[in-house]
């Protein structure tokens, strides 16, 4: 080694003791006649110095931040009043006793021994300088801790690791694949996985009873803060269990993740509720339980009224449902208006409050402290009978919204969500997990005119819904469950269909015919003859996993070489054109729009060169 100890494992107990430490140059000062260099490698920081009539001096004075440097010297203990209490080296410097220059480097685009603001393209440009910083730093190694604790929690009960084929045939996720041309089957072409879905259950039919792999998957959708088109996943799947199995062993590991990890207030146990409560309370089906603003339904409330917005609603089979702001009252006439244009960009036509001022209950409150745009329609004791009914005090705001139970679920989900946000509602140490259970089987795609699955086309429907799979597909409920966590889906899994005939009923019903199903299917449906078991499994998102306990909002942040948010690689600039000799060779020819692009992407290229 060219060191004898990382920089950041000096000690007190080491004075006297000579050390060879080597890493990058994170800061030189120079004080009246003496060098000081903070010196940085993995394990941390130490301050090394150099005198005047040291051997190493006239090096220590040519360094610049970033040079890799290899310095040898004596631990000595800092002079009274000039130890760092921040620095676990704080108490100690190494005075030079020689100084190696092992690379020098050029002036970083950005400062790394600062957790500045950089442009996201410069960072993703230079990802092996912005991994330097101490952020990532933290957030790389925590990712391989957690990694870590999961492979041994699995292994710990008794799950294998297998690995799956990622040159494969396309398995449905709802998203786009990426293609793969293959050279010795002209015109043919594999399919990255968008999980590993179908093998694993293939694993089940092969008798591995409990599989897990650290599974990369790639899918080309619309990115997003918490989508990468190649992510990770935690897939497993289970021979013989039932949902509550898969349930059970989630909560354990991000029980165990969580109390290794520490700093969290996380659930003594995970509060489960299903698919039709959530939308019902929270209007989404992955809610922030770290704070409040449930979703009253006022329709049999408001029935009857002379607002006629609201019972034209009501007429039309719609409801009218509101959620009450704590403390709203002081939200201004702007916000207000501002709220109301959130509703409207989510296909309400409006959104009626009523702000109550004042302080203590609602019994007896008078106009004077309400302030609402729908007065002339409500008497003072209607809109505070509204209030209570959604809990609220005077002090606190009303929103209302009317309409379709879809269009009032998102438009109070954004709401309750954004004022959370802007009045600081969740608690960044809490990690609020639940369970969502009893998804509906299948959603109406009204682009495509079809039914299509929610979770995905393997799923178990319920045993009492079989019979209406095909006639009656919107009404049937599935045993897909989630794992969310502060608004956001961590995990997602199900029991699966392992027999033939359901399968073949749900692809049916998803309007395939027997000869796509066989093309596309064939091999799991002919698998499923052969003594399936029955199975089910779940995959937490690893990125997503990682940037909860990281208390990162991007999971950008927590992987070492992300994509942009046009699933470019800046570092390498993937994707790039090939030569004509490469498609050749794969059989590809491009269309005369890819040669358009590329010819005014080289030209632009010149420009910026
Ligand atoms: P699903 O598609 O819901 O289920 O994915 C499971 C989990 O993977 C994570 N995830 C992503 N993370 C980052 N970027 C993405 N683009 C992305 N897409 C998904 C999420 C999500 O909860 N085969 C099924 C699982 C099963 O049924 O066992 C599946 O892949 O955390």
């Amino acid at each position: 080694m060219l060191k004898s100890i990382g920089c950041g494992e000096v000690r007190a107990e080491h004075a006297g003791a000579q050390v060879t430490l080597a890493g990058w140059v994170h800061r030189r000062r120079d004080h009246g006649g003496l060098i000081f260099l903070d010196l940085r490698d993995s394990t941390g920081l130490v301050q090394v110095v150099a005198f005047p009539e040291d051997a190493g001096f006239a090096t220590a004075e040519s360094v610049r931040s970033e040079y890799v440097v290899q310095v040898q010297g004596e631990v000595a203990r800092r002079k009274e009043g000039t130890e760092n209490a921040d620095l676990p080296t704080g108490e100690i410097e190494v005075r030079v006793a020689s100084l190696r220059v092992l690379n020098e480097a050029e002036t970083p685009p950005f400062p790394v021994n600062q957790d500045t603001e950089v442009a996201e393209s410069t960072r993703l440009r230079y990802r092996y300088l912005d991994l330097r910083r101490e952020r990532m730093q933290r957030n790389i190694r925590l990712r391989h801790r957690v990694v870590h604790l999961i492979r041994n929690f699995m292994s710990s009960r008794d799950f294998i690791e297998v690995e799956t084929p990622v040159l494969g045939l396309a398995t449905p996720e709802g998203a786009r694949d990426y293609l793969v041309p293959s050279r010795v089957h002209p015109g043919s072409f594999y399919a990255l996985p968008q999980s590993p879905q179908q093998w694993k259950q293939l694993l089940m039919v092969a008798g591995v009873d409990r599989y897990f792999q650290i599974a990369r998957c790639y899918r080309d959708e619309d990115l997003r803060a918490d989508r990468q088109p190649e992510f990770t996943q935690l897939d497993l799947e289970m021979a013989f269990v039932e949902q509550e199995d898969i349930l059970r062993l989630t909560e354990d590991l991000y029980q165990h993740l969580a109390a290794e990890v520490g700093g969290f207030t996380v659930p003594a146990e995970f509060p489960r509720l299903t698919y039709a409560e959530c939308m019902e309370r929270f209007g989404s089906d992955k809610p922030d339980l770290r704070y409040g603003m449930e979703i009253t339904d006022l329709t049999n409330d408001v029935r009857g009224t002379e607002f006629q917005v609201f019972t034209r609603v009501i007429e039309d089979g719609g409801r009218i449902r509101a959620i009450a702001v704590q403390g709203g009252a002081d939200i201004s006439r702007r916000g207000l208006d501002a709220l109301t244009e959130v509703a409207r960009e989510n296909g309400a036509s409006g959104l009626v409050w009523v702000q109550f001022t004042g302080e203590g209950p609602l019994d007896g409150i008078t106009a004077d402290d309400i302030k609402t745009p729908v007065s002339r329609f409500f008497s003072p004791e209607d809109l505070a009978g509204l209030g209570a009914a959604c809990g609220a005090k005077r002090g606190d705001l009303l929103l209302i919204a009317a309409g379709a139970d879809a269009m009032t679920s998102r438009v109070l989900d954004v709401l309750r969500r954004q004022l959370a946000e802007e009045r600081g509602l969740a608690d960044p140490d809490t990690l609020s997990f639940l369970f969502v259970t009893e998804f509906p089987m299948f959603e109406y795609d009204e682009d495509h005119e079809r039914w299509s699955a929610v979770h995905h086309l393997f799923t178990s429907p319920f045993t009492d819904d079989l019979g209406i799979v095909e006639s009656d597909p919107g009404a049937v409920r599935s045993h897909a469950y989630d794992l969310v966590c502060n608004g956001q889906e961590v995990a997602s899994g199900s029991i699966r269909i392992h027999s033939r005939d359901v399968q073949m009923s749900v692809l049916r019903a998803l309007g395939l015919s027997m000869d796509e199903a066989m093309l596309k299917f064939g091999h799991m449906l002919e698998a499923f003859t052969y003594g399936a078991p029955p199975h089910g499994g779940i995959a937490p998102g690893i990125d997503r996993t990682v940037a909860l306990f990281a208390r990162e909002r991007d999971i950008r942040e927590v992987i070492a070489f992300p994509k942009t948010k046009t699933a470019s690689d800046l570092l390498m600039g993937a994707p790039a054109a090939v030569t004509a000799e490469q498609l050749k060779e794969v059989h590809v020819d491009l269309n005369a729009a890819a040669r358009e692009h590329l010819a005014k992407q080289a030209s632009e290229d010149e420009v910026e060169a």
